[in-house]
Parts: structure tokens; sequence; C-alpha cells
């Protein structure tokens, strides 16, 4: 049996198992493209100051929306290079698409980003997958039934104390407007925690928290894309994620904090 079917026929939930096989199959199919493309030579244009667009988000981002077409038609989507700046939250059920989260890592051959594909319903994540195709590591969650890395059930750290913990956080694409309160925070953390990564692709940081590589993660100014499979891999992993101040998450806020739960209260007093 193949990862995905292990993890839908594990996660026992005959209404989401549509979803998680169609989101598994086109991350699988968005993240081959992005294989095939990261040796070649790069077609690269800015979104913004230091805002890429490759040639493999947009192939990538046609691929999924039309696996996930064929898969389940008539479904809203929400995807990065078609949705525009300013997204408003959908209602009902909608695909929310990152077709190459971490593009700065893979226009430099820097081994680091991953699809992400989430399935929401009323901006709450009912189903979500995180594909890092270097690694071929496929992470997947499903609500109400937990989290996967491939075949394998995952789940956050039991880690209680910051100075244990290795945490990650991410830099806006608006740096200047953002520096003194970036520096502030990380001024705040590092000190406290055993050390910081800033490895470039929010996706995979929430993935790496939900099978515990990290115990934690914070990041500004980042797109409901960015987040919305994350949070419920986080989640579903046994994790907590709020807004900076300890607050309810929605993909939809510009801040995310999260954590393997135990440190949650720890970082809240750290970042506010
Ligand atoms: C970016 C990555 C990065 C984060 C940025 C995101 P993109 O996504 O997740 O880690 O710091 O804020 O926008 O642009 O590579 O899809
Ligand atoms: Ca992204
Ligand atoms: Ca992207």
């Amino acid at each position: 049996m193949n990862r995905i079917e292990t993890i839908t026929s594990q996660c026992g939930d005959s209404e989401l198992a549509p979803f998680l096989r169609a989101a598994g199959r086109a991350a699988l199919t968005g993240g081959s493209i992005i294989r095939q493309l990261y040796d070649k030579p790069h077609t690269i244009e800015m979104k913004g100051a230091i805002n890429l667009v490759t040639e493999a988000d947009l192939a990538s981002e046609t691929a999924i929306v039309a696996s996930l077409n064929e898969d389940m038609p008539g479904l809203a989507i929400m995807a990065e290079e078609s949705a525009g700046d300013a997204p408003e939250e959908p209602r009902g059920r909608t695909w929310i698409i990152d077709p190459l989260d971490g593009t700065t890592n893979f226009a430099h051959g820097f081994p680091f980003f991953a699809v992400s594909i989430a399935l929401v319903d009323d901006a709450l994540p009912q189903v979500g997958v995180v594909y890092c195709p270097m690694q071929d590591e496929l992470f997947c969650a499903c609500r109400g039934k937990g989290a996967w890395l491939n075949s394998g059930r995952i789940s956050v750290t039991t880690t209680r104390f910051p100075v244990e913990a290795l945490v990650a956080t991410g830099f806006p694409y608006d740096i200047h407007a953002r520096l003194d309160t970036v520096l502030q925070q990380l001024r705040s953390v590092l000190p406290k925690v055993r050390d910081i990564r800033r490895a470039g692709a929010a996706a995979v940081d929430l993935a790496y928290v939900a099978c515990g590589r990290l115990d934690g993660f914070w990041e500004m100014d980042l797109k409901p894309w960015d987040t919305a499979a994350g949070w419920l891999l986080v989640e579903e992993a046994g994790g907590r994620v709020t807004d900076f101040a300890g607050n309810p998450y929605s993909a939809f806020l510009p801040e995310i904090l999260a954590s393997n739960s135990a440190l949650h209260d720890r970082f809240v007093d750290m970042l506010t």
C-alpha cells in the first residue's frame, strides 16, 4: 500500500479521506515538478523587493490545481500565484495552496522548501498536507484524526524548558518596516532557548514542529497559504497554535506562534 493509502485508511474518516487522498496526490505531483526543475537554470521574477517567483512556483501551481480539479471537481481554490495580495476568508470548503513555499531557497539551490495544501471549511483546516520534494517527506493531517509523516504517526516534543528548546522563526518580506520588532523578538528569545533556526519555509517549519524536530516557531506577516496546512499538522500532532499573545489563531491573521503546547505560555511571555 502506498503512503497516501496507508494514511487515509488509518485516518478512518470516510468523509475527509477523499480530500486527504486528493491533497496528497496533488502535493506529490507539484513536488515532483519542483524536484525536476531544481538543478536546471531558473526563470526568476520579482514580486516585491526580495520576494521571488520562479517557473517552478507557476508550474507547480498549474499542476496542483489541475490535479485537485480532476479529483474533486468544483471546489473553490485559493492558490498563492493567482490569489492576489489580500485574500479574504473563504466560506465553505476551499483548497488553500502554496505551490512552492520557500521560493528563495529553491532559487538559491538550498533544498528546504515544500508544497502546502489545506482543505478549509469556513477557514478552518480539515485536511493539511505539506510535501518536501527533496527529502521526499509527506506530512499529512486530518482534523480529529492525527498527523503523519509518510506512513507513521507523528507528535510534538515534550520539552518543558526553553533552554532545551530548538525553535524557528522567519523574517517578513517587508523587513525594513519590521526590523525593530524582529530584532526585539530575537533579543528576547535567543538568550533563553537552545538555539534558533531561520530555514526559510514556514510550512516546513510548522511540519517540523509537528514531528518534533522543532519545539516552536513564530513569524509575522504570513499568508493563509503559508500556514493553513501546517497549523492543522501542529494541532493534530498535539501542539498549540495562537497569535503572539496566545489568542486563537486564524490563517488570515498576520502572526503565528506554534509550539509543542508545553512551552506555549513561555513563548507568549517572550514575544509580548
Ligand atoms: C515564504 C516562506 C518564508 C517566510 C516568508 C514566506 P514563499 O513563502 O514561507 O519562510 O519567511 O514570509 O512568504 O514566498 O517562499 O512561498
Ligand atoms: Ca509561502
Ligand atoms: Ca510560495
